[in-house]
């Protein structure tokens, strides 16, 4: 079966991105994402919209996707959707499609698990990135999640950490919302940590055991720091925005980093790979850089379009399952919360 080419289209629309790709073997032909840019004015995704801009976006969508690949229809071998986790009303709209093409071209139907996804993204073959060894350690950061994995095969994944409250996304999100910037403000509290001093303001790390994560009690604390000092002087925010976003990131980094440095005393693994859209962020790139002088790890940073919600993630784990033979039927639903 491995000797002829495989060609999967995948569809992702766990939240507020849809998107699909086109993969041939592990190469990605076309990765194509229409971003919903109607949830900035409500400050975070309101799921009833985002499951109508599904709606609007998953034929185009698919349809560029296909043409950027030039892989005609026909020669589909099979269709990968995200199963889950997600917003129950944004997963549908993909899945019942996904299941529509599967039976109209009578292919096989692969669903596949977004968290799963975002560490497999490792495995995409792309000039310049090596893949990483099993078994490694996987660090996921996204809006939703925040999970220390450790990956012993394709198949076999152990949730070693997890946040107990907010995931570190959120924090980032909750920052910016705090300090005025649209959503989602990760990539613009990056954006002005760039230009600030991390060591301007002080924050502190909580104290969570073992390699659990907790992220409710930065953000108060924030929250708190922010109105104080705003009660004093009403010009705070805009006069030290870029040294507030580089001291939170820099905490942010803090706490990722030592959670990742006890992984490795407790595994002995020093392979770490990072996956999810926070992992798009540059202080985090670039301390993970600096692991691997610092600590001697190899680590593993995935090309920037593979970090945010995408479709070529879903159809490198969608080819690992069509090798393994991993296939649905008909009557697989979408699923709110999902188990590796
Ligand atoms: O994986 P993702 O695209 O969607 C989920 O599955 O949640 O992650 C989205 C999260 C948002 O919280 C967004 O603010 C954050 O990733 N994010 C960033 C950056 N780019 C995206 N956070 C910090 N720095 C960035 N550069
Ligand atoms: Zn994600």
């Amino acid at each position: 079966m491995q000797s002829e080419s495989v060609f999967i289209l995948a569809i992702e629309s766990s939240c507020d991105d849809t998107a699909a790709a086109v993969l041939k073997n592990d190469k990605v032909l076309s990765n194509v994402v229409a971003n919903q840019s109607i949830h900035e004015q409500y400050g975070g995704v309101v799921p009833e919209l985002a499951s109508r801009a599904h709606q609007q976006n998953i034929v185009p969508v698919i349809d560029a996707a296909l043409k950027k690949s030039g892989v005609d229809k026909s020669q589909l071998t099979a269709i990968a959707f995200t199963q889950g986790p997600g917003l129950m009303g944004s997963l549908l709209v993909g899945t019942s499609f996904a299941k529509s093409l599967s039976l109209a071209l009578d292919i096989p139907l692969i669903a596949v698990n977004h968290m799963h996804a975002h560490i497999l993204a490792h495995f995409i073959d792309e000039d310049g990135f090596d893949k990483p060894e099993f078994p490694f350690l996987a660090l996921t950061i996204s809006g939703g999640h925040t999970q220390i994995v450790k990956v012993n095969d394709f198949f076999n994944l152990e949730i070693i950490g997890e946040t107990t409250d907010d995931a570190v996304g959120e924090a980032f999100d909750k920052t910016a919302k705090i300090l005025g910037l649209p959503y989602p403000g990760g990539p613009l509290v990056d954006k002005h940590a760039k230009l600030g001093n991390p060591k301007a303001f002080p924050f502190t790390k909580p104290k969570v055991p073992g390699l659990d994560f907790s992220f409710s009690g930065l953000k108060t604390q924030i929250l708190y720091f922010v109105q104080k000092n705003t009660a004093e002087n009403p010009d705070f925010i805009a006069e030290n925005i870029d040294d507030i976003c580089a001291s939170v990131q820099n905490i942010i980094i803090k706490i990722l980093m030592d959670k990742l440095k006890l992984a490795v005393e407790q595994t002995g693994i020093k392979q770490i790979a990072i996956g999810g859209g926070v992992s798009a962020n540059s202080g985090i790139r670039n301390a993970l850089v600096q692991a691997r002088e610092k600590y001697g790890w190899k680590t593993f940073i995935p090309k920037f379009e593979y970090t945010t919600d995408n479709a070529a993630m879903i159809g490198i784990a969608g080819y690992q399952k069509y090798l393994h033979e991993k296939f649905n039927d008909a009557t697989v639903v979408s699923k709110a919360r999902i188990e590796f």
